[in-house]
């Protein structure tokens, strides 16, 4: 089961918030689901991931979320496309897919090359299948204050990620209602449904970017900080409130000539300094990283139940 640790040193006070501990365990309550699902119904949870070029990250992500498919003994299918394939052709694939009776849930690995428009593409994803949750309408449906708790008008599927940050908050006890959040980045995959998600919770929400005016003296005030910036390092120990709960989204590689790879990866927070500071923090890796694939397999969990009619 999930645990928060208590780091022994006297110089370390932050509460390690141990994502690949929760993530083993929501993947091990999916795979018990699934194989119900599969006894009572007949039905096996299907992901369809959709990969297209050859960015390395992109790869390394739909080879792990496709490996973890398997360890839960649900169905798999990937399709591996070059970068130059139509945006007609990429749509005929992501159509064939929607109309597949195997496939609850299609995954479009991000980004997608300059010359398709991604916008049209996920939109093109039938809706009780975008299990990443970034069809346009279920952006919008996220995006609406107090649709969450209305079960027609709520989003079919939240962001993996950022569904990811939230649980992590929670397990780490924090209370999220009334806290002062801020949020570093503002993308669409990342910062802005985080801080749509902590607002819906009633938590009150500054969203920083790169023309934030003083940043340090912003993040300074946040009980809780989500750092979804994508630069190694980039916030630092002093700019943290004692105490303060943060998510370190980022995933960043930099070299290290210890490791038999030359290379390791690290977040935007600098942890090493910060888990002083900090009342809990995330590492990286370990951290939201894990539980972006685990919320995956929920949500694949979720739609192939819905199939089923067994859940709303
Ligand atoms: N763990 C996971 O599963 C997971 C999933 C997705 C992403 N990630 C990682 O999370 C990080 C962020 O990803 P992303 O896709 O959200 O990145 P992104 O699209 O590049 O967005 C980065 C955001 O950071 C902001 N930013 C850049 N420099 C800044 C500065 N100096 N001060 C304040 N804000 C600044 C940008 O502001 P502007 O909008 O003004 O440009 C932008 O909003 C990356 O390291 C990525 O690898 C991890």
């Amino acid at each position: 089961m999930f645990s928060v640790t208590s780091m022994a040193n006297d110089f370390m006070t932050a509460k390690l918030i141990d994502g690949k501990a929760l993530a083993d365990s929501i993947k091990a309550r999916v795979k018990e689901q699934a194989a119900q699902l599969q006894n009572s119904r007949g039905i096996t949870p299907g992901l369809a991931t959709v990969l297209v070029g050859e960015n390395p990250a992109s790869k390394t992500y739909v080879a792990s979320k496709q490996k973890t498919v398997q360890e839960l003994e649900m169905y798999s299918v990937g399709h591996t496309l070059p970068a130059d394939i139509s945006q007609n052709d990429l749509l005929n694939i992501i159509r064939d897919l929607g109309a597949d009776a195997k496939i609850h849930g299609i995954l479009v690995q991000l980004p997608l090359p300059a010359h398709i428009d991604q916008e049209t593409v996920l939109a093109a994803i039938p809706l009780e299948k975008d299990v990443d949750g970034f069809h346009p309408i279920n952006v919008g449906r996220l995006a609406m204050l107090k649709t969450l708790s209305v079960i027609n008008r709520a989003p079919l599927f939240v962001p993996c990620t950022p569904a990811g940050c939230l649980a992590l908050i929670d397990a780490s006890g924090t209370k999220i209602e009334g806290a002062r959040a801020v949020v570093i980045g503002r993308s669409n995959i990342v910062g802005l449904p985080v801080a749509f998600l902590l607002l819906h919770r009633n938590a009150t929400v500054t969203i920083c970017h790169s023309h934030t005016q003083n940043l340090p003296a912003v993040v300074g005030q946040a009980d809780i900080v989500v750092a979804a910036i994508g630069k190694p390092r980039f916030v630092q120990a002093d700019w943290i409130k004692p105490g303060a709960t943060v998510i370190d989204v980022g995933i960043n590689e930099i070299p290290d000539a210890t490791k038999k790879s030359g290379k390791r990866l690290i977040g935007d927070v600098d942890f090493e300094n910060a888990q002083n500071v900090a009342g809990a923090i995330t590492p990286v890796p370990g951290g939201v990283g894990p539980m972006t694939i685990a919320m995956l397999m929920q949500n694949t969990l979720t739609a192939a139940q819905r199939a089923g009619d067994l859940i709303a």
